[in-house]
């Protein structure tokens, strides 16, 4: 496509970037996030490398950033990382002390850079279908943080993606919000309501150049459920058709939000094929697959997110039938879609995976044995602390067997026991919702705990010092020493044949 801005090649765009820069890019996930430039960005760091120069740059964006995270961390071309990732490369820089990582809630990424919290952004790299001379962006399948980087970045390169379609900008609403004083409510009073436009905008005078892409991203397909996300997801739907019965939860249901993954794919799905439970809405910050098939079947109404993660045939489907899905899909800067006003205001349902949970109902969703960076808290600290119902699930062991989610404390804590009040695995779904601590334990225990351990949680509880929590601070840790010591968080005491 023809542009008013000069046409660079990414080597040539990659070349205007610094070493020390701090670098921003727009998508959320590998939806939206451009590829072209930070490949040819990684190849000028190994060239800078080879010839004794150092090169690393700040590398911010909206969530993780898909294939860009893995080509800049194997060019070692990152010192400091904002907000989220998902690379397997990346992680290890971060738990070597190579790459400084600041893991912030997704909502308040926008702000921090509005604020100046993050300091200079020296350039945006933004994926988009078409830049008009006056500077309209239309942006592709993941917003991001990009109208922000957009307006606050001293300049920009353009991804201009012939792969992503243009009718993208009928899902688009692209607002900003005013730093305080000036802040208005938020007029989102439904997951559907719109209330911007459909492009982002820059100060035409900012942009650098325009590289021409052709890079179609998908997610990997996703597995058939296994045996313990269906056990989850009948757990969770039980639990949702007895609120809705009770009446603690609208008969219509309230919007879904699912964390990315198969799991939480798979407890969309279980709603949507579940004839208990009504037509819903999704306010959420990922699209999957799960989702395109329910929009179609009509079990979805509209899906509010951010971004897509989708495979190669949901989106080919999704794109083929714009005209029935573009009305019943807004995409949405990260500012909106996870906000925690509007979250609290239309009432969410949370449902995010953890990695473990303790028997008081704090979760830690970020650090192996807490120390070891996993991804970060993404969105789900915007979403729990401020949803309707908060649920959080998980395998109730991981490593086959070795590791139990459910601990005496978590040695890292995302979520404290006052943001939380349900936990599921495969066993079981625990509602805390009015327990004291010890009650709380006592079901958590019960019917989420893998019952190899059940007896020795119970134990801990038995012999701690009694309190408002009971707690023994000297063995809170030692299923965790244990895993370190014997690879087994039961240690000697492990079933025999594990
Ligand atoms: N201790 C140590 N390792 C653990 C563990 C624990 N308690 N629980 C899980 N793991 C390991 C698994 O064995 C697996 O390891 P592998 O990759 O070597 O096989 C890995 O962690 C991932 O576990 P898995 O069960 O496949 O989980 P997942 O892919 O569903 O991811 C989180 C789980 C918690 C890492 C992921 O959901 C996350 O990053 N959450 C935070 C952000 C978030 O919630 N975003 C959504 C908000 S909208």
């Amino acid at each position: 496509m023809p542009s008013h801005f000069p046409t660079l090649q990414p080597l040539q765009a990659a070349a205007m970037i610094r070493d020390g820069q701090q670098v921003a890019l727009s998508g959320f996930t590998a939806a939206g996030t451009p590829t072209a430039v930070p490949r040819a960005l990684a190849t000028h760091a190994k060239s800078e490398h080879a010839a004794g120069r150092p090169f690393r740059i700040r590398l911010l964006t909206g969530a993780s950033a898909g294939l860009a995270d893995d080509l800049l961390a194997e060019a070692n071309a990152i010192s400091w990382r904002a907000p989220f990732q998902g690379s397997r490369l990346l992680r290890e820089q971060i738990n070597r002390g190579e790459v400084d990582f600041s893991d912030l809630h997704l909502s308040h990424v926008p702000q921090y850079v509005e604020f100046g919290f993050a300091g200079t952004i020296d350039w945006a790299i933004v994926q988009a279908t078409d830049v008009t001379p006056d500077g309209r962006v239309y942006l592709t399948s993941g917003v991001g943080i990009t109208p922000t980087i957009l307006k606050h970045a001293r300049r920009v390169i353009i991804e201009l993606d012939a792969a992503s379609t243009p009718r993208l900008s009928e899902m688009h609403d692209i607002a900003m919000l005013p730093p305080p004083p000036d802040r208005a409510p938020i007029a989102i009073m439904h997951p559907m309501h719109r209330i911007g436009v459909p492009y982002a905008t820059v100060d035409p005078s900012r942009i650098a150049g325009v590289v021409h892409t052709n890079e179609p991203v998908f997610a990997p397909p996703f597995e058939p459920p296994g045996e313990n996300s269906s056990r989850i997801a009948e757990h969770i739907l039980r639990f949702l058709t007895e609120e809705i019965r009770s009446g603690r939860l609208p008969a219509d249901m309230l919007p879904v939000q699912a964390g990315v993954g198969n799991v939480s794919n798979a407890v969309i799905s279980a709603i949507g094929a579940s004839s208990d439970l009504p037509d819903f809405t999704m306010f959420t910050e990922v699209m999957q697959d799960s989702q395109v098939e329910l929009i179609e079947s009509g079990r979805i109404r509209g899906v509010s997110t951010c971004a897509f993660n989708l495979s190669e045939a949901a989106h080919s489907r999704l794109i083929s039938e714009i005209d029935f899905f573009a009305p019943r899909i807004i995409l949405r800067p990260q500012e909106f879609s996870n906000n925690p006003g509007v979250i609290r205001r239309l009432g969410v349902l949370a449902i995010n995976t953890v990695l473990e949970f303790d028997i008081y109902g704090c979760a830690n969703s970020t650090h192996v044995g807490g120390t070891a960076m996993m991804n970060g808290i993404g969105g789900s600290g915007d979403f729990t602390r401020n949803a309707y119902l908060p649920i959080f699930m998980a395998p109730s062991t991981a490593k086959g067997g070795a590791i139990s989610a459910v601990v005496p404390m978590v040695p890292h804590v995302d979520h404290t026991e006052h943001s939380t009040q349900i936990f599921v695995t495969e066993q079981g779904l625990a509602d805390v919702r009015g327990l004291g601590p010890i009650q709380r334990a006592q079901r958590i225990i019960d019917c989420c705990a893998h019952p190899m351990y059940r007896d020795t949680l119970h134990k801990y509880l038995r012999d701690a010092k009694p309190g408002h929590q009971r707690h023994d601070l000297a063995r809170v840790f030692d299923m965790h020493q244990n895993f370190t010591r014997t690879g087994h968080m039961l240690g000697e005491s492990r079933p025999s044949g594990r």
